[in-house]
């Protein structure tokens, strides 16, 4: 059975779709657990009441980035991943991370990428008056919010739009792509292929 380790940092409603999709699909892979690096995350109470292993590797416990971050990967390897997701996961990560779990290692994004990397990207949609915004699942890379596009979902922006309004409508898109295209990794109907993702299927 495939293994899938999430990684947030508070709310946990990626995951929690994660979990529910699952569960509703009958996946043959297992969440064999979620990690924090805050104590507080909410979504670690979700976790926990449905019964999945939690654990928190507090990024204030480490005196640099590399120390958290190789704390952290000895916790993910605990449980021999074949993907780890990230769902709201606020640290930025090193390079050895990143090619310790090198495509392995997925994320979302609230942007249409390469557009918006970064933080507060709905307001800064709208700011740019872009039509149209979304959500981008991606392979981790070293620079952030870059690395090979997995999926994308599109919404309108409409005129009246403040940045809580779009980022409903985009979360409710994440909550779509994101189980889907982690099924699709381990099912092997998208896999990567020379920077890109591709998929399998015959068209
Ligand atoms: C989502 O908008 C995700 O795209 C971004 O952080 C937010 C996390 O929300 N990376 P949640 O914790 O999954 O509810």
């Amino acid at each position: 059975m495939k293994r899938i380790v999430i990684l947030i940092s508070g709310r946990g409603s990626n995951m929690e779709s994660m979990m529910t999709t699952a569960a509703a699909e009958r996946w043959s892979a297992q969440i064999a657990a979620v990690i924090s690096n805050k104590p507080d995350a909410a979504g670690l109470g979700i976790a926990r009441d449905a019964g999945i292993p939690t654990a928190v590797v507090n990024h204030r416990d480490y005196l640099d980035r590399m120390q958290f971050d190789a704390a952290l990967a000895a916790a993910i390897d605990q449980y021999q991943p074949d993907l780890v997701v990230l769902a709201g996961f606020m640290r930025i990560l090193t390079e050895n991370f990143v090619n310790h779990f090198a495509g392995r290692l997925i994320n979302i994004h609230p942007s249409l990428l390469p557009s918006f990397t970064g933080l507060d990207t709905h307001q800064r949609a709208i700011d740019a008056g872009v039509k149209f915004h979304g959500a981008t699942v991606h392979f981790v890379t070293s620079e952030l919010d870059h690395g090979p596009i997995i999926a994308q979902a599109v919404v309108p922006v409409h005129e009246n739009d403040d940045a809580e309004a779009l980022a409903a409508r985009v979360l409710e898109k994440e909550h779509q792509i994101y189980p889907r295209a982690v099924r699709d990794l381990l099912e092997g109907r998208l896999v990567l292929k020379g920077g890109r993702v591709v998929s399998t299927e015959v068209h």
